[in-house]
């Protein structure tokens, strides 16, 4: 099997067990990681986080952006997702763990702060409070000028809970850049660069 049939296989494999988890039933295009992953600094030695990498759809245009001395983390719940990653980009460092609890598995993975935060998480299928809880970790994780990208479905926009999305994205963000549509993925997406998050989104004990 090729590798990107194995990638493919592997994900729609996790999408039918685990489907409000995953929330897509192909990775992320490669239009689509074009356009996320450009806030990636190609020189210096930034911290990239990426949270849900899944088969890492995203990590390789990530890491081919990164100059030598830059770290790449990424944070997975999905443990064959994690096996997946470890055989196939054994340069990843992937946590296994849920980005909700992101203060303790970077303490742990002996990570202060991050310059870049890139998240393929499905956000509209998150209860609004959860949406807000994991915001509120990463906002206490990124560096003062450090920034969000993330993606939502134009297929979803209409929710009640992707609507939440957005008002949470502002609350907790000073500047929240809808850049455009990307139409060549499956469905189309809309991606979010979002920076300075705001001192009162952040707890005391998370700064
Ligand atoms: C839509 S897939 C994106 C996969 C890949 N980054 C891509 O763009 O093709 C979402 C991924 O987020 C992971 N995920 C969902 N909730 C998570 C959480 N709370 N913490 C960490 N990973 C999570 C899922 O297991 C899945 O791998």
């Amino acid at each position: 099997m090729s590798s990107t049939l194995r990638e493919y296989a592997t994900f729609l494999a996790r999408a039918v067990r685990q489907p409000t988890r995953v929330g897509a039933v192909l990775p992320t295009s490669r239009h689509v990681a074009t356009a996320v992953t450009a806030v990636v600094p190609s020189f210096g030695s930034p911290t990239v986080l990426e949270l849900g990498p899944g088969t890492g759809a995203l990590s390789g245009p990530i890491q081919r952006r990164l100059a030598e001395g830059a770290r790449h983390l990424a944070v997975e719940i999905d443990p064959e997702m994690v096996r997946y990653l470890h055989r196939s980009k054994p340069w990843l460092e992937v946590i296994e763990g849920d980005a909700t609890h992101l203060r303790e598995l970077l303490d742990a993975a002996a990570v202060e702060q991050v310059d870049v935060v890139i998240s393929s998480i499905p956000w509209t299928l998150l209860p609004p409070d959860r949406q807000r809880t994991l915001l509120r970790e990463v906002a206490a994780v990124l560096v003062p000028d450090g920034v969000l990208t993330t993606i939502t479905y134009l297929t979803t926009l209409w929710r009640p809970n992707t609507r939440a999305f957005v008002a949470a994205l502002h609350d907790t963000f000073d500047e929240v850049l809808p850049r455009t549509a990307v139409w060549r993925n499956l469905p189309p997406a809309r991606i979010y660069a979002c920076r300075r998050p705001k001192a009162d989104s952040v707890t005391p004990r998370q700064r």
